[in-house]
């Protein structure tokens, strides 16, 4: 038997939500082609020219097998055959969407033995291949799907969060930023007036999530401790940013650790007429670029 998976794109941190909140997207989205194999083990094979590792332990959705295979008691295998419809480095959950997508296939192919909680740790051995840390906040929702809080790491607490129709604007300036280099310039220790503006702002984007309020989750959209050391990495952020909400989005910022940038806008012909600025922006700058503009799924 062979099973389809489709993985989506996720947009981690969500502004203020540093490590803590990430919602996932309509698509892009990977395709995974999976099934057992009587070898045990797990071979991977990529179907196009990003030039991913195959090893399975270098493989971020060969990592998460792994994970996965240490619990099962039984020798067994799996084969996967990944068609990345995201960007690797795009900021967009690219690695998540893989080591989520070879989890959820594995648990399908053996009768859903796991649940999702236990998916979504065996998913961020993937991420620690990718970046070096294990965090979930793409993970998480790649599996749960829509807004996910994950209030804790250890132990592993996630917490599903109803959103309000929503539509998602993404530009993705074709330039590189590691999630590795992005996390390594972070300040260490932060100032208590910054901490309580950020923990204010968290609050407010889950409360104005929870009761449909979209002007206070455009309120919320603001984080004073990532942001302004980040952003430096990507070109016409600031413009970005400016200009979308100019345009009527609610909010955004850097999706992840970059160097896509996502808007939120509460209608599709909004969320259609910020993917124009956005490329008016990047093309007025020569740099190349992808957009796209999707709901929360
Ligand atoms: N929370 C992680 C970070 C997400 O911002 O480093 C990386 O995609």
């Amino acid at each position: 038997e062979t099973i389809t998976i489709l993985a989506p794109g996720t947009v981690a941190n969500v502004v203020c939500g540093f490590d803590v909140l990430g919602f996932a997207l309509s698509h892009p989205y990977d395709t995974m082609k999976m099934r057992r194999t009587t070898e045990p083990g797990v071979v991977i094979i990529n179907r196009d020219d990003y030039n991913l590792p195959t090893e399975p332990t270098r493989n971020v959705a060969g990592a998460a097998l792994l994970a996965l295979l240490r619990a099962v008691p039984d020798d067994v295998g799996f084969e996967v055959e990944i068609t990345k419809g995201i960007r690797p480095g795009s900021g967009i959950g690219s690695s998540a969407a893989s080591a989520a997508g070879a989890v959820v296939g594995a648990n399908r192919l053996l009768g859903n033995i796991f649940s999702p909680a236990e998916l979504v740790e065996f998913g961020t051995y993937g991420e620690e291949v990718a970046s070096g840390v294990r965090h979930a906040d793409n993970i998480a929702p790649c599996i749960y799907g829509g807004v996910t809080l994950i209030r804790s790491t250890t132990p592993l607490d996630i917490i599903p969060i109803a959103a309000p129709p929503l539509f998602v604007t993404v530009v993705h300036p074709q330039i590189e930023v590691k999630t590795s280099d992005a996390r390594q310039i972070l300040k260490k220790q932060i100032l208590l007036r910054d901490a309580i503006i950020q923990w204010g702002n968290v609050g407010g984007l889950i409360a104005g999530l929870l009761q449909s309020d979209y002007d206070l989750i455009g309120r919320s959209l603001q984080d004073v401790i990532i942001e302004p050391v980040r952003s430096i990495l990507i070109p016409c952020f600031a413009a970005v940013k400016t200009r979308s909400k100019a345009a009527g989005a609610l909010g955004g910022g850097i999706s992840g650790s970059g160097p896509s940038i996502f808007m939120l806008s509460r209608d599709e012909a909004t969320a259609q007429r910020v993917e124009s600025v956005m490329q008016e922006i990047y093309r007025a700058a020569g740099l190349d670029f992808h957009t796209y503009v999707s709901t929360i799924n």
